[in-house]
């Protein structure tokens, strides 16, 4: 079964799962270059639909769950690092943790994750910008549904270190290194969970004779699996708790890695916000997202769709995926997208949408019945997190070129591809 009518093709494009891409993302822009706005492709005995045409996005986020799936198109992309058995059997699912009460736990754990932060970097010293982020949006993460004492100590140093094996961005921020993950049989992955599991499961007895807060995320992850059969039981509570941790920090955590490094790009907006200008960072926050990101949206087809893209409406079978990507339109859907401007925003929305043929072309939380339900939390977080880091401390940035993206990334907030050091002088 083939799309109809027939698209260009990119036969020479694709994908850095299948092929070896220098440039993962150039490799899609040259094959729009050549072939135009919608395009198909085949890599990996996959057949993708691309497309990149205003009323082409528009329709693509316009595409029902039931017919052409993300979350399917996801479970697809994370599998290839995570262990399989992750996903089976979940009861409390990543999209359920952003209940009224949990956002304002999760932005009370951020305060104290912050606290401990500037403990541990103390006075004065040098850190990665990325590697910071990071461990902060782990230790917020950890304290909001891992249970009694995974956030401080030994525990959370071992559980940083298990997560940093079990992430599931490899999948499309190193997807050229998902063959090897695939040939080890994903051992190191499974070494991991069976860490996460010892330490959840200690946490869970610990919580048992105390108490972790009636309403807390973790006590409901507890409570549903206290039907479940004894031995189900431990390895059910601490695989729903790894999914929901995978699922939700990484993004996050490179997002607020790249408004820390655009903010100390410029020094005017780093005063305001030190003199309280909350709106300004979280202004700073959705451009940088916006700039950074690398997602391909992709849509797993289950059940025949159409597809319009304005000069074609197109007849789309299962099995194929049907895939936009944000970076080649986030920053030339319009003239001088390419450059940070924290002004453009109001709200969560651009200021002016006039110069753009569709305002689905450009984003950073996602358009549609799947935009990210997340947005509200993450900016809060993002704006608390660098105010209170840069009013704590005199940050320097130790980059000479400003930081480039990991070249092979398809997917997701960009990682750095080098270190960003940051030397700092408490205030
Ligand atoms: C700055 C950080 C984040 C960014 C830039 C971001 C971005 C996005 C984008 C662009 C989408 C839409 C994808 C699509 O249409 O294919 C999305 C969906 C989603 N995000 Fe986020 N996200 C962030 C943080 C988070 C966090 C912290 C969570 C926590 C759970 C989260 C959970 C989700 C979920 C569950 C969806 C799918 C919604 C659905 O399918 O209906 N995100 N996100």
């Amino acid at each position: 079964m083939t799309v109809s009518p027939s698209p260009p093709f990119a036969a020479d494009t694709g994908l850095p799962w299948d092929v070896a891409v220098d440039d993962a993302v150039g490799a899609i822009a040259s094959a729009r270059h050549r072939y135009g706005d919608t395009f198909a492709l085949r890599s990996g005995g996959d057949n993708y639909l691309f497309t990149f045409s205003p009323t082409g996005v528009e329709s693509f986020y316009a595409l029902p769950e039931e017919r052409a799936s993300k979350g399917v198109a996801d479970y697809l992309m994370l599998r290839r690092k995570l262990p399989e058995e992750l996903f089976d059997g979940r009861r409390v699912l990543p999209g359920t943790l952003f209940r009224r009460d949990d956002v304002a736990a999760y932005l009370q754990n951020l305060k104290l994750a912050l606290e401990r932060t500037v403990t541990e970097l103390g006075p004065a010293g040098s850190v990665d910008a990325f590697d910071l982020t990071r461990r902060l949006s782990h230790r917020m993460g950890l304290a909001s549904w891992a249970g009694p004492g995974c956030a401080v100590g030994d525990k959370f140093d071992r559980l940083v270190t298990a997560f940093d094996i079990l992430d599931g961005s490899d999948a499309f921020v190193h997807p050229d290194t998902m063959a090897e993950v695939e040939a080890s049989g994903k051992r190191a992955e499974r070494a991991a969970l069976d860490e996460v599991v010892e330490i959840v499961g200690a946490s869970v007895d610990r919580w048992k004779g105390d108490t972790g807060g009636p309403d807390s995320l973790f006590c409901r992850i507890v409570t549903a699996w206290t039907d479940a059969p004894a031995e189900e039981q431990l390895r059910g509570i601490a695989f729903d708790i790894a999914l929901i941790h995978i699922a939700s920090m990484s993004n996050l955590a490179a997002a607020v890695g790249w408004t820390m490094v655009d903010i100390l790009e410029h020094p005017a907006a780093a005063q305001r916000i030190v003199a309280g200008d909350a709106d300004l960072a979280r202004r700073c926050a959705l451009e940088s997202t916006r700039l950074a990101q690398r997602s391909i949206m992709s849509r797993t087809v289950l059940k025949p769709v159409h597809l319009d893209t304005g000069d074609a409406v197109y007849d789309v079978p299962p099995g194929w995926t049907v895939a936009t990507l944000l970076p080649l339109l986030n920053t030339t859907a319009a003239p001088d997208l390419d450059s940070w401007d924290p002004d453009r925003w109001t709200g969560h929305r651009l200021a002016d949408v006039s110069a753009l043929a569709s305002p689905a072309l450009v984003t950073a939380f996602g358009h549609g019945r799947h935009s990210c339900p997340a947005q509200p939390f993450s900016l809060a977080a993002m704006t608390t997190a660098v105010t209170h880091l840069l009013s704590s401390y005199e940050m320097t940035p130790g980059w000479s070129a400003y930081p480039r993206p990991v070249p092979a990334q398809i997917g997701g907030v960009a990682r750095a591809e080098g270190r960003c050091p940051i030397s700092y002088q408490a205030r």
